[in-house]
């Protein structure tokens, strides 16, 4: 199959409907069994899936072979949204040039409606942590992170959401409260929010907040996608550190019913990294998250 004929027929960037629902994020652990079932003629196990994915450009990127050539079979039958690892938007090194111009391709190549990193940096002096390290909460570094947001909108040629973090550490002088910053940032940058509620209660849980009036003081109009996941609590550390290994606890369900209530139909990724179940787990998994955004639905005072 050609590279032109796989891109039959997928929506051209930004202009597709984005979608909306329950997604999950794509992970390498499961997709021969997702393969598989794209395959079959078993039509209880093709609904069973969920109706888009998220994928990291960067586990498919500078790679040749088996991987990207089964993103390309996943992208044939279901929309894809793209959701960034490494652009470190707070960081102070220049963007890499070669990394943008590859990320640029592979957002349009799939026809995203928008690119997602985090609010964050993950590297300096070229070199890359892999990690999603915080900010200083302050007003020059919205600025910086802003400006950052913009020139990466403008290289990669279509809108960015930034996804606020989790963090354990406060770093730099700080002259506003998390909520203060992500809202400075996204009106400086005129960027929408990828708002990840498990990140929300996790930070919440370990600085001390109210996960709802945190979420109350966010402009639902720049929401266009949210995650959800599970996190671990580790009581030797008086901490809830944010693993993705585990099931979507309970709270923060209602966590997102509650957001859902407010926001209405939106993209929803669960997110898995780490312990991945098998396929079939992980859509009950699914179910569950996909019961709490119908709650939401249910409750909307205005849709
Ligand atoms: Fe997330």
């Amino acid at each position: 199959m050609t590279s032109s004929a796989q891109t039959e027929g997928r929506p051209s960037t930004g202009s597709a409907e984005p979608p909306t629902g329950v997604g999950v994020g794509l992970r390498w652990d499961f997709l021969d069994e997702l393969l598989k079932r794209l395959e079959s003629s078993d039509e209880g196990a093709l609904e069973a899936l969920p109706p888009f994915w998220e994928v990291s450009p960067e586990n498919y990127m500078r790679r040749g072979g088996y991987i990207p050539e089964s993103l390309e079979r996943v992208a044939d039958r279901f929309p894809v949204i793209t959701h960034g690892l490494q652009m470190s938007i707070g960081g102070v090194d220049p963007y890499d040039d070669a990394y943008m111009a590859e990320l640029r391709s592979f957002v349009h190549r799939f026809g995203s409606p928008w690119h997602s990193d985090h609010l964050c940096f993950c590297g300096v002096d070229g070199k890359i942590l892999h990690d999603l390290l915080p900010m200083p909460q302050n007003l020059g570094a919205a600025r910086h992170a802003a400006t950052r947001v913009r020139e990466a909108q403008d290289r990669l040629g279509l809108p960015m959401a930034v996804e606020n973090i989790s963090f354990y550490v406060r770093l730099g002088h700080e002259d506003m409260p998390e909520v203060d910053f992500v809202n400075t940032v996204l009106d400086e940058a005129d960027c929408k929010l990828l708002l990840d509620v498990n990140n929300v209660y996790v930070n919440a849980q370990n600085h001390g907040f109210d996960p709802r009036a945190w979420i109350a003081q966010i402009d639902m109009d720049r929401v266009v996608q949210v995650h959800v996941a599970g996190h671990e609590w580790r009581p030797e550390d008086e901490l809830i550190i944010d693993t993705h290994g585990a099931d979507v606890i309970d709270p923060v369900l209602d966590l997102l019913t509650w957001t859902i209530a407010r926001k209405g139909p939106v993209a929803v990724i669960l997110e898995r990294d780490n312990d991945v179940p098998s396929l079939d787990t992980l859509m009950a998994e699914r179910q569950k998250v996909q019961a709490a955004y119908d709650a939401g639905l249910a409750q909307r005072e205005d849709p």
